[in-house]
């Protein structure tokens, strides 16, 4: 394909359409055969990390608190397993599946648990039912003149949800940037074995505990209770969160076409940056800095952020893009993967990733800074928004059209180890120029800022959360390019550097170890869920295994395993000893173990010769 009819497909790919108004939003994640029962659940993305199914006797769409109870209680009173299943579902790991035996659990969606219940304008606080999606709680906010301080920067989550991953968005100013420091109270219905009042379940109003905490007494601090959704013991129902007067963000991109060094300057960038971002392209060796700060309200500017790769894509260029990025893996053509990171990230760029500076309608980019509301600039997702047509237009990653499948690692880092870390990926970028290109056209590595916290499963530093999103087959059993290059940076990240993975987000093996990494904030965690639900019907297999109880693993192993991060690779089999991949040492961090491809000229048998070479 000609350069230029590939920057059209890829500009097209990356939407920058001028009529935005059409496009479908996301179908079901609850499937049932009949009516509401015999169903199976999944995620936005139609599959979890290991590709099973999560097959459920039936799902419930409570509208009120009082049949969220009803709900609870009657699964309860039949020692029923249960989830809480959100509208679109956006985590990738398999939170929402009931425990006990598989068909037989029952999910709760939140999807119509969506109102408004108070706003209290003087104190700056309102409180919401946990399903409401960001976008509608930032427009309820926005409409009495609030604003919160910090989000995810994609508004398809819900305040449950998101609350219940330890969602963020960039900052290492005052608590940080995860919702849950904003939570100041939050009702939760739990089971009960005995009758409560007649219901085998009852409500539970954290207010008054977090009361109790702010005058001093013992017991938890506000940011465990308001975390303690996570991985779900309870279902929670309303929260209570802390705004501040509606306010202006100032946005510049600031792109610095060399990564010298660039690591010693994250710490400063961060801290004097109160919603900064960084980009990094390490095969470009391109940093976009964004520079992001707060103005007051009187500030001109209508700004509003539709980032690109949220908004409603033509499911047919993002098909074909996709089968273009499946041809490079196939022929293993890394270096077409470069030149198309390259181009794509050029379109980025030129388009201002998104940003228009005089609200949506017909405008665009036309320049920095972009100055608009907090609540049009922390989050986008016009994608989610728009009118149905059929699949023409839809968020790229919908699966029901044949578009973007990729896994993505998303890890936390400490500020203390930071540098030591991007150092270490030159080394490896540096011995494998091409080797992350792939990862470039999915936003490269993408560091946001988090504090730490005194919720039971929060961060335990300050840390720079890194996303990193890179291509998935639609076979689990066959390798991607450059598999060792991306396993290492993943172990790296987990192990030598001890980072903390994102709860919503990563492949199984990222939560090898959490015990060990939260020590005793997990086990108080543990504790006050069994409190609360002590016959552990909302816990599950998934929950118990990331907490390392019962036994439970996250590890799965089998042929291919470590291909899908479902185990790290101890034997060939482990990764894909027929198609040339061997499990070998890391490159740089000599503990890693990654499935590496082996030349194939020397033949199978001395490839095995070289493996053992390699690794003793
Ligand atoms: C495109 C995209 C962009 C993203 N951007 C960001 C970002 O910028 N920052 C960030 O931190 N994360 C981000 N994420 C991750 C996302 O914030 C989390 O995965 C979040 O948990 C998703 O929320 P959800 O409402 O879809 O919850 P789900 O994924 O449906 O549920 C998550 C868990 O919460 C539980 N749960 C949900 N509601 C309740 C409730 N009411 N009571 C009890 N338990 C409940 C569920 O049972 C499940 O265990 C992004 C994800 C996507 C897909
Ligand atoms: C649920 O998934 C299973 C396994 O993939 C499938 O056989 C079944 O038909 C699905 N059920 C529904 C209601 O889609
Ligand atoms: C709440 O959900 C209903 C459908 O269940 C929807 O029609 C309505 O627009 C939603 N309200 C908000 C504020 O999102
Ligand atoms: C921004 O917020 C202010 C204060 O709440 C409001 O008056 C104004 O209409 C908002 N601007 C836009 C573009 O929504
Ligand atoms: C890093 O910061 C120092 C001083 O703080 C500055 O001189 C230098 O230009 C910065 N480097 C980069 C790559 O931004
Ligand atoms: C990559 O781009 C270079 C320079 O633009 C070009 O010479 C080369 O043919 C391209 N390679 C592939 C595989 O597209
Ligand atoms: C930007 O907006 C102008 C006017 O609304 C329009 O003519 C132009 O085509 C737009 N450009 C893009 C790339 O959307
Ligand atoms: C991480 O940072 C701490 C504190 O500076 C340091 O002691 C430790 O050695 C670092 N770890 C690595 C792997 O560099
Ligand atoms: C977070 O770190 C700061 C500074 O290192 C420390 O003073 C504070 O106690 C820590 N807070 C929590 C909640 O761990
Ligand atoms: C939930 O509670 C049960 C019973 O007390 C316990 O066994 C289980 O480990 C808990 N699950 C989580 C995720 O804490």
């Amino acid at each position: 394909m000609s350069r230029v009819a590939s920057l059209v497909v890829l500009l097209s790919t990356l939407s920058v359409p001028l009529l935005l108004v059409r496009g479908s939003p996301p179908g079901p994640v609850v499937v049932c055969r009949s009516g509401n029962s015999d169903c199976n659940v999944t995620n936005a993305y139609g599959t979890f990390p290991d590709r099973s199914t999560c097959a459920v006797a039936a799902v419930a769409f409570p509208a009120t608190e009082q049949e969220l109870l009803l709900a609870v209680s009657d699964a309860s009173a039949k020692k029923q397993h249960m989830k809480a299943v959100t509208v679109y579902a956006h985590s990738m790991p398999k939170l929402s599946c009931p425990g006990g035996p598989s068909g037989q659990g029952l999910v709760i969606s939140t999807a119509r648990l969506n109102r408004t219940v108070n706003v209290d304008v003087a104190r700056a606080r309102m409180t919401f039912d946990a399903g409401i999606t960001l976008r509608a709680l930032l427009d309820a906010a926005a409409a009495s003149g609030l604003a919160l301080p910090h989000s995810p920067y994609w508004q398809g989550v819900t305040l449950g949800g998101l609350l219940s991953t330890g969602s963020h968005g960039s900052s290492v100013f005052g608590k940080g940037s995860a919702v849950h420091e904003y939570v100041v109270g939050m009702r939760l219905v739990v089971p009960s074995p005995v009758a409560v009042d007649g219901y085998y379940a009852k409500i539970i109003s954290l207010g008054e505990e977090l009361g109790r905490g702010a005058v001093g007494c013992q017991g938890f601090s506000r940011r465990s209770w308001s975390y303690l959704a996570e991985p779900t013991n309870n279902s929670n129902t309303q929260v209570t969160l802390q705004l501040e007067p509606m306010f202006k963000r100032s946005i510049t991109n600031r792109i610095v076409s060399d990564d010298i060094d660039f690591e010693q300057n994250i710490s400063s960038f961060a801290a004097a940056t109160p919603y900064g971002d960084i980009i990094w392209y390490p095969s470009q060796a391109k940093v976009i800095y964004r520079d992001d700060f707060k103005l007051p309200i009187t500030t001109k500017g209508r700004g509003l952020n539709d980032f690109l790769g949220f908004q409603a894509q033509r499911t047919g260029l993002v098909a074909f893009s996709r089968a273009l990025e499946e041809s490079y893996e196939r022929t293993e053509n890394a270096i077409a993967k470069c030149n198309r990171s390259v181009i794509q990230v050029n379109a980025l760029i030129l388009f201002g990733m998104g940003l228009k500076n005089n609200d949506g309608g017909t405008s665009n980019f036309t320049g920095y800074p972009v100055i608009g509301n907090q609540s049009d600039m922390q989050s986008a997702g016009s994608c989610l928004r728009s009118e149905e047509d059929e699949l023409n237009k839809a968020c790229g990653w919908d699966p029901r059209f044949r578009g973007l499948f990729y896994h993505q690692t998303t890890i936390s880092i400490p500020f203390a180890n930071i540098t030591g870390f991007v150092a270490d990926v030159k080394q490896l970028r540096d011995a494998n120029p091409s080797a992350l290109c792939g990862t470039e056209l999915y936003l490269g590595f993408f560091m946001r800022f988090v504090r730490n916290s005194t919720a039971f499963l929060g961060k335990t530093e300050d840390a720079v959360d890194i996303d990193i999103t890179y291509y998935r087959s639609r076979d689990p059993l066959q390798p991607r390019l450059f598999e060792d290059v991306l396993e290492e940076v993943e172990q790296m990240a987990l192990f030598k550097y001890n980072g903390m993975p994102h709860w919503g987000k990563n492949r199984n093996i990222a939560f090898l170890g959490m015990r060990d990494k939260l020590g005793a904030k997990l086990d108080k965690f543990v504790d006050v869920m069994q409190r609360y639900d002590s016959e552990g019907l909302l816990s599950s297999d998934w929950s118990d295994a990331v907490l390392g109880l019962n036994g439970k693993e996250v590890v799965v192993e089998g042929e291919g395993c470590a291909l899908e991060g479902l185990c790290i690779c101890s034997i060939d089999d482990h990764c894909a000893p027929g198609q040339g991949y061997y499990c070998r040492a890391g490159q740089v961090y000599g503990e890693a173990r990654v499935c590496r491809k082996v030349e194939t000229t020397m033949g199978v048998q001395r490839a095995h010769d070289v493996s053992h070479a390699l690794i003793v």
